[in-house]
């Protein structure tokens, strides 16, 4: 904690002065997910212009077969751990398919969120009575540290929907690394990539005429004015996405609209935004095949399978520790 935060500040507000403070300004996009920004983003999950989840859905119904000789790799049993499961869709039709196959094996989705993996739980055991489901609520790293001397079965770790695009470059590295250490070797690690394609089609999938994605970028806003005493008059602010196809990265903005001054009870501070200044608040990260290449090595994993979809929009990888 810095000299200038008080104690009692928790993680979101410290974080919230620190962005507001910075320059440019930035606000945290994994602070996104209140209720109503999950509510948002299933919203935007289901719109025609975003493609990611539809792109891994596909792979999955199609190559459900190639992803679960890979994850078995001919033995008895598995232990699938999903990190940030969501609303589990994509791994519901794996979890058919391994049941169908009467593969042993356990799946435990870990999640921060103890009603997230309630409302998980009570799914899957509806949908699959036979399904052996052991949630996990707590930070990813400590949940897969106590697993990892469970029993001497594979674990394959699953991180989907391009999550990890939504981490800086040295964050993701970082993340990767640390699950690296909680790994053994055997174990393996299937991650989900949005990959580089026509820049029109990512800016139109972070930009939807709807306004879904802007509803889901200033709802942001509207928590730090209901969990920290802010005055964010929302109308004066617009959203705004761009891709910069050299980098890969597409990244939205909310633009004050005039200058303006904003104040923060829980900070006791005030904020001046001058007009059309930026606060940056969320990378998507797009790839190459040569980007995941470095970042798998770079992280200490090799690739041992891929799974693309028929567009090559998207990309499932397998990496095992090396
Ligand atoms: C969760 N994450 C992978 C989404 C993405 O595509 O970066 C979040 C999102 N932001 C705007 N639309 C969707």
């Amino acid at each position: 904690m810095n000299s200038t935060t008080s104690p009692e500040l928790t993680q979101f507000a410290e974080d919230v002065l620190a962005g507001l403070s910075a320059s440019p300004k930035h606000l945290s996009s994994r602070y996104f997910y209140d209720d109503e920004g999950s509510r948002l983003f299933m919203e935007i999950m289901k719109l025609p212009e975003y493609y990611p989840t539809r792109a891994e859905l596909r792979i999955f119904e199609d190559q459900k077969d190639g992803i679960l000789k890979a994850f078995s790799d001919g033995a008895e049993g598995i232990d699938l751990i999903e990190l940030g499961a969501g609303d589990g869709a994509k791994t519901a039709v794996l979890i058919e398919h391994i049941l169908a196959k009467g593969l042993d094996f356990t799946y435990s989705p870990i999640d921060i969120s103890q009603e997230a993996n309630a409302a998980l739980e009570a799914r899957f055991r509806e949908k699959f009575p036979s399904l052996e489901i052991r949630p996990h609520t707590g930070d990813y790293f400590q949940v897969l540290d106590s697993l990892r001397s469970q029993n001497g079965r594979r674990k394959v770790l699953m991180f989907l929907g391009s999550n990890i695009g939504n981490f800086l470059r040295e964050k993701a590295v970082d993340f990767f690394r640390s699950l690296r250490q909680v790994m053994n070797p055997n174990d393996r690690l299937f991650i989900g990539f949005d990959m580089q394609k026509d820049p029109r089609v990512i800016v139109a999938a972070y930009d939807d005429p709807q306004g879904v994605t802007a509803a889901f970028n200033l709802n942001l806003l509207t928590r730090i004015n209901r969990e920290l005493g802010g005055d964010f008059d929302l109308s004066k602010f617009s959203h705004y996405a761009q891709y910069r196809p050299v980098e890969c990265a597409a990244r939205s903005f909310l633009i004050s609209r005039e200058k303006q001054t904003v104040h923060i009870k829980a900070l006791s501070r005030s904020f001046e935004f001058d007009q059309w200044e930026a606060i940056f608040m969320e990378i998507s990260q797009k790839y190459t095949h040569a980007m995941l290449e470095e970042l798998s090595s770079d992280s200490g994993f090799a690739i041992e399978d891929e799974f693309l979809n028929e567009t090559d929009f998207y990309i499932d990888s397998l990496w095992r520790p090396v």
